[in-house]
C-alpha cells in the first residue's frame, strides 16, 4: 500500500484495508510516499497488488501523492508494474468534495501501468428512507473507498462504516489476488 497523509485520516483508512488484507491472509506492508525507500521500491515490485492513497486535495490527490505517481513512471518502460492488482482510497472533509478526482487519478495512474484495477464491491447504503450514516458504504462509492471526515475532528472520530467499509476493500483484493496468483504469492506480498 502506497499512500500519503497529511493530519491522520487517510493513515486511518490505509490500516482499515491493511487490517481486512491482512485478516484474509494476505502479507501486507504500508509505504509512506513521501518517504521510499530502495526497500519499498523492492517490495512493491513484488507486490500482487497495490493500494494507492491520498486525501483529496482540492478535488484531486495531493502533491505529494501526484509526486509519487511521476515517480512511478520509471517502471513504465520494463512494463514492472504491468497486470499487478490495483486499488485507491481517499478522504476529505466534504459529503463528496471532490474524492472522485482523486480516485480517477489513482485509476488513470494504474491504467498507466497496465495494472487491473480492483473497485469497491458493497452496494451503495444510506440510499432509501430506512438507511442511515451507520451503512456500509454510506457514501456509495464503488471507484475506491473513501471517508468523509469533519474537519473540525480528529482521525479516531473516523465513522465506523467508512473504516469497515475500507476494511472489506482490503479484504476484497486480499482474496482476489489470491485467485489470481495462489495462496504462495499472496504470503509473499500483496501491499
Ligand atoms: C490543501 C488542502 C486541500 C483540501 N481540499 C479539500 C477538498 O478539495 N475537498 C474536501 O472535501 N476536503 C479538502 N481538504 C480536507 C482534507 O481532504 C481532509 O481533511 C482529509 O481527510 C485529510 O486527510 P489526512 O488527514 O490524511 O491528511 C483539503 C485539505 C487540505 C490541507
Amino acid at each position: 500500500m502506497a499512500f500519503h497523509s497529511r493530519g491522520g485520516n487517510t493513515r486511518r483508512l490505509a490500516e482499515a484495508i491493511d487490517a481486512g488484507a491482512a485478516e484474509q491472509g494476505a502479507s501486507t506492508h504500508l509505504v509512506d510516499i513521501e518517504n521510499v525507500t530502495t526497500e519499498d521500491w523492492a517490495i512493491l515490485a513484488r507486490s500482487d497488488g497495490i493500494f494507492f492513497g491520498s486525501p483529496t486535495h482540492i478535488g484531486g490527490p495531493s502533491a505529494s501523492f501526484v509526486a509519487f505517481a511521476e515517480q512511478t513512471s520509471r517502471f513504465q518502460p520494463s512494463a514492472a508494474w504491468a497486470d499487478k492488482l490495483a486499488a485507491g482510497f481517499t478522504t476529505s472533509a466534504a459529503m463528496e468534495g471532490g474524492k472522485l478526482g482523486a480516485l480517477q487519478f489513482m485509476l488513470a495512474l494504474a491504467t498507466q501501468h497496465g495494472m487491473l484495477w480492483v473497485g469497491q464491491a458493497l452496494r451503495a447504503g444510506w440510499n432509501t428512507s430506512k438507511g442511515s450514516l451507520a451503512d456500509l458504504n454510506r457514501l456509495g462509492y464503488r471507484l475506491g473507498s473513501v471517508a468523509q471526515c469533519n474537519a473540525d475532528e480528529k482521525p479516531a472520530d473516523m465513522k465506523e462504516s467508512d473504516v469497515l467499509t475500507a476494511a472489506e476493500h482490503g479484504r476484497r483484493m486480499a482474496r482476489l489476488a489470491q485467485k489470481l496468483h495462489g495462496v504462495p504469492a499472496v504470503a509473499e506480498g500483496l501491499r
